[in-house]
């Protein structure tokens, strides 16, 4: 691998149980959820594609059925649609297949994240590669992509994506212990632990749905024994990375835009109304119904 080589392929890991949104992801993903419109894992395929990223593999798990439906071509709807003359809708129905060919590679079992991402190894190869959750969604005003993917080509390492969480809150996330690099905008990783209590946790630094990889990360993988909550951790694989004396290292980018969790139930509801609110066809009305709801 060389360094600076350029970034094509994102893999999406959409395989997970969704525990957190039962009864909703019973029958359906949660990266298919709406989010007003479209499906949260729309939002993240759009970021992929506008970054540069050609390369789309999605790692699949149970009912994957509506996830493969919803990026391919639906030839009985779009007729119809064209027969009433719709083109809004047509257009809308047919950008959701037109983001790019898009593969699918099987997950048996959802044995955690860094399962999930060993599971792309074959397709990935020996180059950098980014990681994108489909139920954490970046504001497309806000760039972290393709600066993450500019530090991956200037350090050869591997980078993830940091926000600052209150830190009462830093036990739902990885959390990482960072050191700041003079004169650059990123910082090194020295470690990473996932989901750690208040008393344990390194920082108030929580690891967030991006990450552009060195692929050493599938060597680190395969020797990963199954962590917290009995699933492999990809937190706890560039742990591995990130404190090997030697070998592509881990460094952060420390994100300040918006980002939307839609993993969860509030986070959901919160998304959708700040992302709705800002809709230009319905925004206005809604902000002004949503005061007289509150009074
Ligand atoms: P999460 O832990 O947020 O998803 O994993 P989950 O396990 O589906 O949700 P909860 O915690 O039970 O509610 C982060 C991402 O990794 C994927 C998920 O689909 C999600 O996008 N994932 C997780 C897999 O693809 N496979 C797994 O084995 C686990």
């Amino acid at each position: 691998m060389t360094l600076g080589k350029s970034i094509r392929k994102a893999v999406f890991p959409v395989a997970g149980l969704g525990t957190r949104f039962l009864p909703a992801t019973k029958a359906m993903p949660k990266e298919m959820l709406p989010v007003v419109d479209q499906p949260a894992i729309q939002y993240v395929v759009e970021e992929a594609v506008k970054a540069g990223l050609t390369d789309l593999l999605m790692i699949t798990g149970r009912n994957k059925r509506s996830l493969e439906d919803h990026f391919d071509r639906e030839p009985a709807l779009e007729r119809a649609l064209e027969l009433k003359g719709d083109t809004g809708r047509l257009d809308a129905v047919q950008h959701a297949s037109g983001l790019g060919p898009i593969q699918y590679v099987r997950q048996g079992e959802p044995k955690g994240l860094g399962h999930a991402v060993l599971c792309a190894r074959q397709h990935v190869g020996d180059e950098p590669f980014a990681v994108l959750l489909g139920d954490d969604l970046i504001d497309e005003r806000d760039e972290l992509l393709t600066t993450m993917m500019d530090v991956q080509a200037r350090t050869g390492g591997s980078v993830i994506a940091l926000i600052e969480v209150d830190p009462s809150q830093i036990g739902a996330y990885g959390c990482a212990d960072i050191t700041a690099i003079d004169g650059e905008d990123f910082v090194r990783v020295n470690s990473l632990v996932e989901k750690p209590s208040v008393a344990e946790a390194p920082s108030n630094l929580a690891v967030i749905g991006r990450y552009v990889l060195h692929p050493a990360v599938f060597d680190v993988l395969e020797g990963t024994e199954p962590g917290r909550g009995g699933e492999i951790q990809l937190t706890d694989g560039l742990q591995t990375l990130a404190a090997a004396e030697e070998g592509p290292g881990v460094y952060g980018v420390v994100f300040k835009g918006r980002r939307y969790d839609t993993g969860d139930k509030l986070s959901y509801l919160k998304a959708v109304i700040t992302i709705a609110s800002e809709r230009p066809e319905f925004g206005e009305d809604l902000k002004s119904w949503m005061k007289g709801f509150l009074n």
